[in-house]
């Protein structure tokens, strides 16, 4: 079946398996798996189901790292709207991962991209980087190490890096890997090099080689090709990558929750009874069409975006492992699972949007500016 994965497109059923072939990433092994183990000490529940699946070079980085060269995490946030549940998949290991190796953490928001790319005002897109910036600082970074910029406000530095990169990429390149055409805006033409200017900045700041490793979903990947490919002209190491699968929208069937959908999509901002109408009224069901026929029968988890989305958001192993048995044999059903999904989300969201408000006087312990 067909689907397209690109960083301003995802839709159709996913093939993964494929898109590492495709991409020419590799599959994150079990040795590998087991070697992030004993380093963290302990394994986060989207390594052990692996929504985190692919990677590039994330060997090499922790033989670097059990060296005792500690990397950077990048990361980031095109702030088009408000932030909904599937950037904080990225964003949640990005954490636990800064917490376990104890490493500091730089943060893109790309007011200028979502400006070249979408019918938004750079006025627009910046107050949305400051309600995103939130969003992310709620989630319990450590502000000793934790970096935040947005790309306006931080130019004077990003944009020397990104001429250093922007020198050493060929228009015919950046047409091959992003599907740029004659149509396509100087900024947008411009732009893949202000992404790529991050994996650099620790090095520029550190005036050392300081490793980088990225962890987002694979829609961004391409990035990472060019950024690989300048790094050793530019004397840098090749930036390390980790990359997640799609949190699915409500309506199920392939592609990514998309923030341009409002209701394919749970927001941080959303409140309880929105979350609650969206997710009785959208999910879709691996139930069967009757509850006679359910109990008999037994539903399906594999395609009931409830399950799928507890996967993401349940990290107890046996109380998944339990709900996928009864929903299979049809003792659970579709609205009790439903239910399930709701209470832990309506939960979380409690917890995060009260630190949401609370950030909005801690920015400054986070934003970098020049
Ligand atoms: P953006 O704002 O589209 O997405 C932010 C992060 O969320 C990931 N993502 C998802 N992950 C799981 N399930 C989903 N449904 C889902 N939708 C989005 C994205 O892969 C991303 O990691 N150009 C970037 C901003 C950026 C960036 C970066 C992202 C700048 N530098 C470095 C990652 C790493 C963007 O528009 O992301």
């Amino acid at each position: 079946m067909a689907y397209t994965v690109t960083p301003w497109e995802v839709s159709g059923d996913i093939d993964y398996a494929r898109l590492i072939k495709d991409f020419g990433t590799s599959p994150l092994s079990d040795v590998l798996l087991k070697r992030i183990e004993k380093l963290a000490g302990g394994l986060h529940h989207m390594l052990r189901r692996k929504i985190f699946f692919s990677h590039r070079d994330l060997d090499i980085l922790l033989r670097k790292h059990e060296q005792g060269n500690t990397f950077a995490l990048y990361t980031g946030r095109g702030p088009s709207g408000n932030t909904h549940i599937g950037h904080l998949v990225p964003w949640l290991f990005t954490k636990w991962l800064q917490d376990r190796f104890g490493a500091e953490l730089y943060f893109q928001i790309t007011n200028d991209e979502k400006f070249f790319i979408k019918d938004l005002s750079l006025e627009e897109t910046t107050r949305l980087a400051y309600e995103n910036a939130l969003d992310v600082i709620a989630l319990g970074f450590d502000p000793e190490k934790t970096h935040i910029f947005i790309d306006t406000e931080y130019a004077k530095t990003l944009y020397g890096i990104a001429a250093q990169v922007a020198r050493r990429v060929t228009f015919s390149q950046a047409k091959a890997v992003f599907g740029f055409s004659n149509e396509t805006n100087l900024g947008l033409a411009f732009w893949p090099a202000m992404q790529a200017a991050p994996c650099f900045l620790p090095s520029v700041l550190k005036k050392r080689k300081v490793p980088v490793l990225i962890p987002a979903a694979i829609d961004q990947d391409p990035y990472w090709r060019i950024s690989r490919d300048v790094a050793p002209r530019l004397g840098y190491e090749k930036p390390a990558a980790i990359h997640c699968v799609f949190l699915p929208p409500l309506q199920g069937a392939g592609g990514k929750m998309s923030a341009s959908e409002a209701e394919s999509a749970v927001f941080t901002t959303d409140s309880a009874a929105e979350v609650k109408r969206k997710i009785l009224k959208y999910a879709f069901s691996g139930g069967q069409a009757t509850v006679e026929e359910h109990r008999k029968l037994g539903g399906n988890p594999d395609v009931d975006v409830a399950y799928q989305w507890l996967r993401f958001f349940e990290e107890d192993d046996s109380v998944l492992a339990q709900l996928y048995k009864d929903y299979r044999s049809g003792a659970l059903l579709t609205g009790e699972l439903k239910m399930l999904l709701i209470r832990k989300l309506t939960g979380f969201l409690e917890d995060h949007q009260r630190e949401r408000e609370r950030a909005r006087k801690r920015l400054d312990e986070f934003l970098l500016r020049d």
